[in-house]
């Protein structure tokens, strides 16, 4: 088999991966490597026309690395992410619309997330993608040493707030349970590379006014997400995404959720501690 095409989707983050089809991507040994590598340089990788049911989609990415599993789903290496209501996640996929990383809340963050599209809606429904390498790598020196030692507390109460802004005491008493988890700002990693760790959990900075924190925060996301350092992807039925869950944020853009839209989503287990 010939090494993987990659033809670039934007300046900073995501390339279309070229010349593979369902057979290839179950049967070409090589590919899994060849993809991990590619998504450690690019942050996402984009396969049109797979139309992959969720036995195959598992197959391939058990050949990536170990499945995060969700036993609420029918087949659980794969979520349905829907706002169907039989959907038993449903009440908090609309805090995807916020800049994020999946499993902010877990001290050992997902690698990354696998998603196709199963049915997509006419208008809205995109996904974004923001490197948080180019966010770090953008920083000033002044800026990168003044942020060196930060620590920055996320919590599933700070999400959840940006969608039900009067929550019910049983709301407040769930995302307590949940709880809250402090990581560094600069995520230091295993490669040496440095990426900036924000998004909609991160509440503020540990010893600092958190008014003060809170605007810093929001500044460096507003930084690293300009259009001009987005990848955003309107999907077509049939299509896998591969992202980074370490390198990048993304959010999902608004549509009308009276009408379906169904993402089948993996998950591959993280390797590596934010630190
Ligand atoms: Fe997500």
């Amino acid at each position: 088999m010939p090494p993987i095409e990659l033809k670039k989707l934007s300046e900073n983050v995501g390339v279309e991966v070229l010349g593979v089809d369902v057979d290839r991507l179950l049967n070409d040994s090589e590919l899994p490597s060849a993809c991990l590598e590619a998504l450690e340089q690019n942050g996402v990788l984009l396969f049109r026309d797979l139309h992959l049911d969720d036995a195959t989609q598992a197959t391939f990415c058990k050949k990536l690395g170990k499945l995060v599993q969700f036993p609420l789903y029918p087949d659980p290496n794969v979520m349905e992410i829907s706002f169907d209501p039989d959907n038993p996640n449903a009440e908090y996929f609309a805090s995807n619309d916020y800049w994020h990383i999946d499993g902010f809340m877990d001290e050992i963050p997902a690698k990354a997330s696998i998603m196709s599209a199963h049915v997509v809606t006419d208008e809205g429904g995109e996904t974004e993608f923001a490197s948080t390498y180019v966010a770090y790598d953008s920083l000033s020196g002044a800026e990168k040493e003044r942020y060196t030692d930060l620590q920055v507390v996320h919590s599933f109460e700070t999400v959840q707030r940006l969608t039900y802004s009067n929550p019910t005491p049983e709301q407040l008493a769930e995302w307590d349970r949940r709880g809250s988890r402090v990581h560094p700002l600069v995520w230091v990693h295993k490669s040496g590379r440095r990426s900036l760790v924000f998004g909609s959990a991160a509440s503020h900075i540990v010893g600092m006014d958190v008014d003060e924190g809170r605007a810093l925060l929001k500044d460096l996301e507003q930084r690293a997400t300009t259009p001009d350092r987005v990848l955003s992807h309107t999907w077509s039925v049939g299509e896998m995404v591969i992202w980074d869950n370490t390198g990048l944020v993304h959010r999902a853009r608004p549509f009308d959720r009276s009408k379906p839209r169904r993402m089948h989503r993996s998950t591959l287990v993280g390797e590596e501690s934010i630190k």
